[in-house]
């Protein structure tokens, strides 16, 4: 089957596209990504979407406008990397704007029409609302597609993914999905690009290969402010977003600490926090020797990798690249083998780390000439 798997995440840097082969193979999949792109957010979809999500309060208006601006640019980034290839199913995550996973309460957007349209194929989208009508947080779900593609027979591995928020699966060696341990540790690339835009007014949008971070000095008492956050100490299951660790963090809770210190100790302070956080979540699981497999955008910034490598010096820090999975594409991936959970209506999300009171199947559909796919699908999945 050739799918496209889409993704845009809490960071707002863009949409990522992986064009992929899925095929089943027994409980899990073989794949091979053919191409892979990313169309970013101009500044004006950025600021039109900061708009809408926490701190601020978007109108109903602004927010259908943005619904429908979004499944266009979807659609674009979609047909970029099909090029004029026949694709049998897309599946789309959608651009969150809200999210408060304690209620069981998200919404991403992004009208998934205009992807079948340019397309002509079938669109799986919308798959986290199914989680959080059974009380879940509805995230995170790619812990699923982890356990599938990145469980070893005989190492328990720990996979992060370092977007806006940094989450982390625990993997014990061949163990089934359910068996997975999964959670946001907390902010990934977020704080910094935050704490960069306010202070260069969006000059810089990130800090690239975290170049300014390395000229700076952690300040430890901002540092252990910000460790003190709750969020640290919350118990399991538990997920997070802009809502906690987008710019009001710095420019309201810690904006007294934050405000003293030079651009560089400011990047270096916030990339140590965005480190300990994830040492000390991969600490607490799982044992030493271990592999941990980094993904995400993250995995670029220079700073941040050998923080983490320090802080986790007898651990085994690698990349998903190393097994295969292309790191920045993984997210994309994970959402185009999601999509082919929901055509076989198999459930995807695992109760144990959403809160959901069960299984379920994920997403929605969007068909086009779904009776011979739907056949295809199940001929696959027998064969
Ligand atoms: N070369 C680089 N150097 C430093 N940081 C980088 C680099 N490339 C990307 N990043 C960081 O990664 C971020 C984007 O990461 P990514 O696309 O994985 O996150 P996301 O879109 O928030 O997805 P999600 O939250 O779902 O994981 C950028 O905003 C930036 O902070
Ligand atoms: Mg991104």
């Amino acid at each position: 089957m050739i799918a496209i798997g889409l993704m845009s995440g809490t960071s707002l840097d863009g949409i990522d596209a992986a064009l992929v082969e899925i095929n089943p193979r027994g409980a899990s999949y073989a794949f091979e990504l053919i191409d892979f792109g990313t169309v970013p957010y101009d500044r004006e979809t950025v600021d039109a979407l900061k708009s809408i999500m926490p701190p601020n309060d978007g109108s109903t208006s602004a927010v259908a406008h943005m619904h429908h601006h979004v499944g266009e640019l979807y659609a674009e980034a979609a047909a970029r990397v099909a090029g004029t290839r026949k694709i049998d199913y897309a599946a789309m995550h959608g651009q969150t704007v809200y999210h408060d996973g304690e209620r069981a309460i998200t919404l991403q957007l992004g009208s998934p029409y205009f992807l079948r349209d340019r397309l002509h194929a079938t669109v799986c989208f919308d798959f986290r609302s199914a989680d959080c009508a059974l009380g879940g947080h509805g995230a995170p779900l790619v812990p699923y597609v982890d356990s599938l593609l990145l469980t070893s027979p005989d190492e328990d591995r720990i996979a992060i993914n370092i977007g806006g928020i940094a989450n982390l699966t625990f993997l014990p060696r061949a163990a089934t999905p359910e068996h997975a341990i999964a959670f946001d540790c907390g902010p990934g690339n977020m704080l910094i690009d935050a704490f960069l835009q306010e202070r260069t007014a969006n000059e810089k949008t990130f800090d690239e290969d975290g170049a300014i971070a390395t000229r700076g000095t952690v300040d430890r008492a901002a540092l252990d402010r910000m460790l003190a956050d709750p969020y640290f100490f919350q118990v399991l299951p538990k997920s997070t977003g802009r809502e906690r660790f987008g710019s009001q963090f710095l420019l309201a809770e810690h904006a007294a600490v934050m405000q003293a210190l030079t651009l560089e100790d400011g990047a270096a302070t916030l990339t140590e926090l965005t480190a300990v956080t994830i040492a000390d979540a991969v600490r607490q699981l799982a044992p030493a020797g271990c592999a941990v497999l980094v993904s995400g955008g993250g995995a670029y910034n220079t700073s941040l990798m050998k923080r983490l490598r320090e802080r986790l010096s007898e651990y085994r820090v690698e990349t998903t690249t190393d097994m295969d999975l292309r790191s920045d594409a993984k997210e994309a991936i994970a959402f185009a083998l999601l999509g082919y959970e929901t055509l076989r209506e198999r459930p995807a999300n695992l109760p144990r780390v959403t809160g959901a009171s069960a299984q379920a199947v994920l997403g929605a559909i969007v068909p086009y000439e779904f009776d011979s796919l739907g056949r295809r699908v199940q001929a696959e999945c027998a064969g």
